[in-house]
């Protein structure tokens, strides 16, 4: 049986979890895959990360232009992350004609179209089942299944160092920075963990999964993007009250040539199926045509999950012919399609306000001179003659809503709107 050589481009985490999983389970696959996959070079700084995982130094290999110089070698695996060296290291192996699989979400959002058309002149393939939802098979999912369905919505709980820190605040009462921190020590986060918090990370994935649902390029420049780092304690407190779990969703859309695109926090009902999608684990609930309503769950981060994503994509990869993009993959949103900004939502909105008679009725007035109905209102007593009064709003337009709040920060006894989440 001929040995089937490849590499990996960084030995942290994932790398880390998907070279276990080669080693371990190599005679699991070689037996039920017919591939006997070997690992000849392992590309990092220096040895370091190799001796910590008792493996052989001997593989270590300092240099890209060796692994592209090497013809036994396959395929490479890249899970440096970043966009450089990570990009060009990619491009290199491509244009040995090598297939690469890789996690990097973050490249492959920004320069998708660009290693493609390499991979394609050379006759290989770029892979990256890794790069969305950890473990889970979506990416297969989207580009495997569905072929009769026009996919109209996706919406995902794509970020797991965000979930689990909301889950830790949720659940335990845990402080964000605690929160935050144990999302780092256990390997969810990212290397600059604002890439989690502040929603870019869902913001990559989102425009990946989108595109392949959509078949049509939906860059990450053109999604609407909000964090975490502004959901309070009170928040949380509130939408416990209220029946709810707040959540960072990527929310994808497709009504003919309309596409919405969006990642923030929202409020999801405890009766909603992704309410209950906690920890570090991830969830894609996703609407088609005819397909109906279905959810992927399972977990989103992670050197195993990871690792297995990995694994699955360097065996696709190896035992059959690569595939493309479906769709002009140009990087660009499309001249035909129209990206909704003026989406509609239901909104809480929490105001703090000077104790005194009539400020609810102006806050009133204000959002139905904007067309925005309330669903329910409740006032609670601040410190030092304010209160706080919270508004769940029936579904509105976002721009109705962000005009009204304008207006109401202005207003004579508003102290300020102290949080505005949406919806789900
Ligand atoms: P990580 O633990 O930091 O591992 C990255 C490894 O690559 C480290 O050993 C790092 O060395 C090495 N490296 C980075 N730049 C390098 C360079 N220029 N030359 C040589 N070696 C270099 O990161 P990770 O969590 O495994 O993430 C890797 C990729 O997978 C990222 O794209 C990430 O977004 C993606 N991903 C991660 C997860 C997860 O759960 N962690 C899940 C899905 C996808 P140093 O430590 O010395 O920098
Ligand atoms: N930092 C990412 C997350 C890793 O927390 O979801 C998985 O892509």
């Amino acid at each position: 049986m001929k040995k089937r050589k490849i590499a990996i481009m960084g030995l942290g985490t994932v790398g880390g979890g998907a070279y276990d999983i080669l080693t371990r389970n190599r005679d699991y696959i070689l037996k039920t895959q017919g591939l006997d996959i070997e690992v000849k070079y392992i590309l990092d700084r220096d040895v370091t990360p190799l001796e910590k995982r008792g493996i052989p130094v001997s593989l270590w290999c300092a240099s890209a232009d060796a692994l592209a110089a090497d013809p036994e070698v396959e395929l490479v695996i890249e899970t440096m992350g970043g966009v450089e060296p990570a990009k060009t290291f990619i491009s290199k192996m491509l244009s040995a004609g090598k297939s690469v699989v890789t996690a990097n979400k973050e490249l492959l959002a920004k320069s998708w179209h660009e290693l493609e058309p390499i991979a394609k002149a050379h006759g290989c393939g770029l892979y990256f089942e890794a790069s969305c939802v950890g473990g889970v098979p979506v990416i297969r999912a989207l580009g495997e299944s569905f072929q009769g369905d026009k996919v109209q919505a996706i919406y995902g709980i794509i970020n797991g160092t965000t979930n689990y820190i909301l889950s830790k605040m949720s659940r335990d009462g845990c402080d964000y920075a605690t929160a935050l921190s144990d999302a780092q020590r256990l390997g969810y986060a990212e290397a600059n963990p604002s890439s989690d918090v502040d929603g870019y990370d869902a913001a990559y994935k989102l425009s990946i999964l989108a595109s392949l649902a959509f078949h049509t390029c939906v860059p990450y420049g053109s999604i609407y993007r909000e964090g975490i780092s502004g959901v309070s304690a009170r928040d949380i407190e509130n939408a416990h009250e209220l029946g709810y779990e707040i959540k960072l969703l990527a929310i994808g859309k497709r009504d003919g040539n309309n596409i919405e695109a969006r990642v923030h926090p929202a409020f999801v009902a405890r009766d909603h199926a992704l309410s209950s999608v906690s920890g570090a684990f991830n969830a894609v609930y996703l609407q088609g045509d005819y397909v109906g309503n279905l959810m992927f769950y399972g977990a989103g981060a992670g050197a195993a999950p990871t690792g297995s994503a990995i694994v699955s994509d360097v065996v696709k990869a190896l035992g059959g012919s690569p595939k493309y993009c479906d769709f002009d993959n140009n990087g660009k949103l499309d001249k035909n399609i129209n990206l909704v900004g003026d989406f509609v939502s239901g909104y809480y909105i929490d105001i703090s306000v000077e104790d005194k008679p009539g400020v609810l009725s102006r806050i009133s007035t204000v959002l139905g001179e904007n067309n925005v109905s309330i669903k329910a209102a409740t006032q609670a007593p601040g410190d030092d003659g304010t209160a706080n009064v919270v508004f769940l709003t029936h579904r509105a337009g976002e721009k109705s809503v962000m005009r009204s709040l304008e207006s109401i920060g202005k207003l004579a006894s508003v102290i300020n709107v102290q949080s505005v989440i949406r919806v789900l």
